[in-house]
């Protein structure tokens, strides 16, 4: 094992949001500021027929009544990078997905808003909504993410396979859910629009704006300094985020637009179902010859979830000749879905993980063995190194650590009175992320530094680990560095997604940092008082908030005393970092690589099934912070006991609508679900990006499901393929 430099600081916002000071945008208040709530469809599909808004304009305080088909234009908005953003809202009166949102109300207050929001009256003409994947009406949507793949030939190496295992697996719908209730702040101020609204993404909400509302991005300001989780639903600019504007806009007042529990399982995304097939061929001494992965999955009518491929893993987690993997939408009358922590991944390792513990059963042969004889030393699709990959030790410590090799593999036989004891685990080979980004550095002449970027931390730990790393870089202590985030007027930086914002914004920092500290060399280069007069930035340290030739620290000089010799206030760079490209460096990005172990406790008469224990040990590269890390890793565990054991979005299949939508009804574990858990890092810096990282905020979600139900299967010899494992399955 490697050791890497850890550095295990306390979060530098934690006191923020512990007394109350971190201004969440639902917590964003303006004099004089109206409140919207939102009008829902009750029908899945069909149109709006007419509205009658009396009674809503009846009540005191309502300022405006807004509904689909009269409301005021607004543009698409314009495609993000690789992303495309929903339909613009309440522009026609056709209806294609049950609480879809056909009308705004604004009031003086947010009960009179929302009192009159449940006044306004629709009528509707129906037709019959397609809301099965298996309805023969569905329109498929073959190959949506671009990443069908295929090498060798599936089909005729598992027809000569000596063993094949697998079968048909399905993961339902889940949601998002994060605590922090969605919520848009919007203030104009003639023409300029300023917005506070929980995303993960403020650049693109900033020019999702600017585009439905005919504006240029300069005049949009876009503000989320703090955000109360997301999970993915943050990534995209939902419809109520442009209402929140057009509302403010009709009163003239500024307007706060807060999503209720309900509508957040319907307006921002969710994690979509899956419908997976997967056949493993091997031979007897269990060498993988074959996969062949398929997945289904729905998608909304008019709009499209782009970024969840459920089986690319398939072709890149093992070494195995022949594989295809194809991924598939049906176009149904839903609530459009969309990423959540660990997409497509965590689907597709439950089929995965699950299908090769299966084939383990069927060769006689130990789980983490198959893996093993399976590794994928390279990245088989792309037949290039990897830019780094401590997956062995994952396996080896993580057997260890859990005590595996005392399992008796016989399913049943490791009973203990009523209770069945089950030992399960899985692999996991998470993508690789990264994306633009840029950032700028300020020294002053008190020698602190002020670094910032336009990205968000939505809980992950990002303002921490930047001022380290920014402290690192520049030679100062973290609390000489003050970090500014999620503002559209700061740098341009991508989504806080795809576990990709430590690489990419830390590059941008790596970068910002370097310049910085040339710029200060620059400043001296002709200086005959300075010590560091003609070095450039390769030639010296940073430590101490001073710069120091790098083979002699005796001889340097203080941030401060060249900004106060040459009577600057401060000093600043900006810096950018691109991805680099694997055929540039002849390495294969890797993400972060885990291994997870679980043990089960099911009652024999019960069926209840309880988590005992869970081993995460994780590859993440660097790791800038164990504190932080260690967190996102336990966060995503539990976010992978409910995918495993809980959480299932139930939607009526006769009316489209969904039956669960509240903290009541939509189970995701407590505190008593949830078993101390174990989790080690291992691994060194990536070569991928300067600052050595891969990437944590989703691979601790993604696996879990597999290596508990993987236990489930030991414990009781039932094998589960279809998630949530609930009681009625067992028994
Ligand atoms: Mo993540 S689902 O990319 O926020």
């Amino acid at each position: 094992m490697t050791t890497l430099e850890r550095t295990d600081i306390d979060r530098v916002d934690g006191p923020r949001k512990t007394s109350g000071r971190a201004p969440y945008p639902i917590d964003v208040t303006y004099p004089g500021m109206a409140h919207a709530a939102l009008v829902r469809s009750t029908i899945a599909a069909g149109r709006v027929t007419g509205f009658d808004t009396a009674r809503a304009r009846a009540v005191p305080g309502v300022l405006a009544v807004v509904t689909a088909g009269d409301a005021p234009h607004l543009n698409p908005a314009p495609d993000t990078g690789l992303w495309r953003q929903p339909p613009p809202p309440l522009q026609h009166t056709k209806i294609v997905h049950h609480g879809q949102y056909i009308g705004l109300v604004v009031a003086d207050t947010i009960e009179q808003a929302t009192e009159a929001s449940r006044l306004v009256e629709a009528g509707y003409e129906p037709v019959d909504a397609v809301l099965g994947l298996d309805d023969p009406r569905a329109v498929t949507v073959d190959d949506p993410f671009g990443s069908d793949r295929t090498r060798g030939a599936a089909a005729a190496a598992l027809a000569t396979a000596d063993v094949v295992a697998g079968g048909r697996y399905t993961t339902p719908d889940e949601t998002n859910n994060p605590m922090g209730l969605f919520a848009t702040v919007a203030a104009w101020d003639g023409d300029r629009l300023t917005v506070h609204d929980t995303t993960q993404w403020p650049d693109s909400v900033r020019d999702a704006l600017a585009g439905a509302f005919g504006i240029p991005a300069a005049d949009v300001r876009v503000l989320a300094p703090y955000v109360g989780g997301g999970f993915g639903a943050g990534l995209r600019v939902w419809p109520h985020v442009l209402l929140a504007a057009m509302a403010a806009r009709l009163v003239e007042r500024p307007v706060r637009l807060a999503l209720t529990r309900p509508q957040m399982f319907t307006g921002i995304g969710h994690r979509p179902a899956t419908v997976q097939h997967i056949r493993i061929g091997a031979t007897r001494d269990g060498v993988l010859t074959a996969i062949e992965h398929d997945s289904v999955q729905p998608v909304a009518v008019d709009d499209d979830n782009i970024a969840e491929s459920v089986t690319t893993v398939s072709s890149v987690g093992y070494a195995c000749p022949n594989v295809t993997n194809r991924d598939r939408q049906k176009r149904l009358n839903v609530p459009v879905p969309t990423s959540m922590r660990g997409p497509g991944d965590a689907q597709g390792h439950f089929a995965l993980e699950c299908a090769l513990d299966e084939l383990a059963y069927e060769l006689g042969l130990d789980p983490v063995e198959l893996r093993l004889r399976n590794h994928a030393d390279e990245h088989p699709q792309l037949r290039l190194p990897w830019s780094s990959k401590a997956l062995r030790e994952c396996y080896a410590l993580g057997a260890t650590r859990f005590g595996w090799w005392d399992r008796n593999p016989e399913p049943r036989s490791m009973r203990r009175g009523d209770t069945l004891v089950g030992y399960g685990m899985a692999g996991v080979s998470f993508f690789w992320f990264q994306q633009p980004c840029d950032a700028r550095a300020t020294i002053d002449r008190e020698g602190r530094a002020y670094v910032r970027s336009a990205a968000t931390d939505i809980g992950t730990g990002t303002y921490t680990v930047m001022t380290q790393l920014s402290a690192e870089l520049l030679g100062l202590r973290v609390d000489q560095v003050r970090m500014g985030l999620g503002d559209t007027d700061l740098p341009a930086a991508p989504m806080q997604g795809g576990s990709g914002m430590t690489a990419s914004l830390g590059s941008a920092i790596h970068s910002a940092g370097h310049r910085l500290i040339q710029a200060f060399l620059d400043l001296v280069a002709d200086d005959v008082a300075s010590p560091l007069r003609g070095l450039t930035a390769a030639d010296v340290v940073a430590a101490e908030g001073r710069l120091a030739h790098a083979d002699d620290p005796s001889r340097g000089e203080s941030y401060r005393e060249m900004l106060d010799r040459h009577d600057l206030p401060e000093l600043t760079a900006d810096g950018s970092a691109v991805p680099s490209k694997p055929e540039e460096l002849g390495l294969a990005p890797a993400g972060p690589f885990a291994a997870r172990f679980a043990e089960v406790h099911v009652d024999a008469d019960l069926g209840r099934v309880r988590v005992a224990r869970l081993v995460s040990v994780v590859d993440g590269g660097r790791i800038l912070n164990p504190k932080t890390a260690r967190s996102q890793i336990i966060g995503g565990t539990v976010g992978g006991i409910g995918m495993a054991l809980l959480e299932e979005t139930v939607t009526d299949p006769h009316t489209g609508r969904i039956a669960n939508a509240t903290f009541g009804d939509y189970l995701i574990p407590v505190n008593a679900d949830v078993p101390d858990l174990d989790v080690v890092f291992v691994g060194e810096p990536d070569r991928f990006n300067p600052v050595g990282v891969k990437g944590v905020g989703e691979v601790g979600l993604v696996g879990v499901a597999p290596a508990i139900a993987n236990a489930v299967f030991h414990a009781t010899g039932k094998r589960i393929r279809d998630l949530p494992i609930t009681i009625d399955k067992l028994l």
